[in-house]
């Protein structure tokens, strides 16, 4: 099959796609083989083809890790498996980039009817994290303020959709005015904010009249900064450290201001505590159902022979939404031509 196979740690520029890389059996007795159509790109797939993140599979691996497909017409169904081949499902499980990819059923959502591949390939881990980011840990209420910083990005343009269709008034925050105008379009924010302007935080406490955001959702490690604006019995996020550096708070800072740190760890919920992530899962697809809210892909959708051009673009800081590589295309189910 068609893959991006890791034979030695590179940065993926310096990889080229596979042609005829084995198809995956399943190693697991509740594993499925899923036909790929489109999957999701993350920042840390460049980090694992670099031998430079804490999952490292044996060599040769296939990078990618989110994925949205067909059940495939040869996947064996273990017992308890509600799904059949044919069935549309999104997923995770190593091995997003190629043609097929062995995965347990577990990790596998039903495709809902209104979503394409390219839309729902990325939906697996960012969703549900903003989700419950502010749902589930901040318990944010209708009426409130957040400030969402990256908003542009694959969490926080999911994080400003979702505050909004949840009765809140929205701040987003990113580093250019392309990627505000992309906050505002296809994430309904209330009002932007360049946060790379010395003294953005002033602008935020002028909109919401002095008192400050009742809640920050930050994926970039922009919590100490963040916290000059935040309301009396705020609630700080600490979703993600996209800056690449791992924050450090005064902790009389949280004393003073009256106000809660919150951390989400969204991966950890299939192991800690699966009961919720099912009410997650239930209450994100009713939203996107009810299409108050809708994923935002990449402009540029790349072709499997182009995936390297797709993580660099996110490597420099230029996607937003998410980016996606289409590997087989949705009305032929043959291989992707753009
Ligand atoms: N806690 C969880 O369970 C969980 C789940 C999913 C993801 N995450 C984390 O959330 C973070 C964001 O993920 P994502 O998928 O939204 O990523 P993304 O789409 O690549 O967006 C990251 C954004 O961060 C901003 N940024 C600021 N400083 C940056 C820098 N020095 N280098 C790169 N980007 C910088 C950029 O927006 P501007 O150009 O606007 O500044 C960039 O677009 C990651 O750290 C990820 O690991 C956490």
């Amino acid at each position: 099959m068609r893959a991006f196979v890791v034979k030695e740690h590179a940065h993926p520029s310096k990889i080229s796609v596979a042609f005829d890389f084995p198809q995956p059996t399943p190693q697991r007795p509740d594993e499925v083989l899923v036909d790929v159509f489109s999957a999701g790109l993350n920042f840390f797939d460049l980090l694992q083809a670099q031998g430079k993140y804490q999952n490292q599979p044996p060599m040769p691996f296939v990078l990618g890790s989110e994925f949205a497909g067909l059940v495939a017409s040869n996947s064996p169904i273990p017992k308890g498996c509600p799904f059949k081949p044919g069935d549309r499902v999104l997923g995770g499980g190593q091995g997003a980039f190629g043609e097929t990819v062995a995965v347990p059923w577990k990790n596998l959502l039903p495709l809902p009817d209104n979503l394409s591949f390219d839309q729902a390939a990325g939906l697996f881990v960012t969703w549900p994290t903003s989700y419950e980011a502010l749902v589930g840990r901040a318990e944010l209420k209708p009426g409130e303020w957040v400030l969402v910083t990256a908003s542009a990005g694959g969490v926080g343009i999911a994080a400003v959709q979702l505050a909004k269709a949840l009765g809140a008034k929205v701040i987003a925050a990113a580093g250019s005015q392309a990627k505000l105008d992309i906050s505002k379009r296809y994430g309904g924010a209330d009002f932007c904010i360049d946060y790379t302007k010395p003294g953005w935080q002033n602008e935020v406490l002028n909109i919401t009249g002095g008192k400050g955001v009742d809640v920050i959702y930050d994926p970039v490690g922009m919590i100490r900064d963040s916290l000059k604006c935040i309301a009396w019995k705020g609630r700080a996020l600490v979703v993600g450290f996209a800056a690449g550096q791992i924050e450090k708070l005064p902790l009389n800072l949280v004393l003073l201001k009256n106000i809660s740190i919150v951390g989400i760890h969204w991966g950890a919920y299939s192991k800690k505590e699966p009961q919720r992530a099912v009410v997650v899962w239930k209450e994100l697809f009713e939203l996107l159902a009810s299409e108050r809210v809708k994923p935002v892909v990449y402009s540029q959708i790349y072709p499997l022979e182009r995936l390297a051009d797709g993580l660099v673009a996110i490597e420099k800081r230029q996607t937003w939404g998410k980016a996606v590589v289409r590997i087989r295309d949705e009305a032929t189910g043959q291989k992707a031509k753009l």
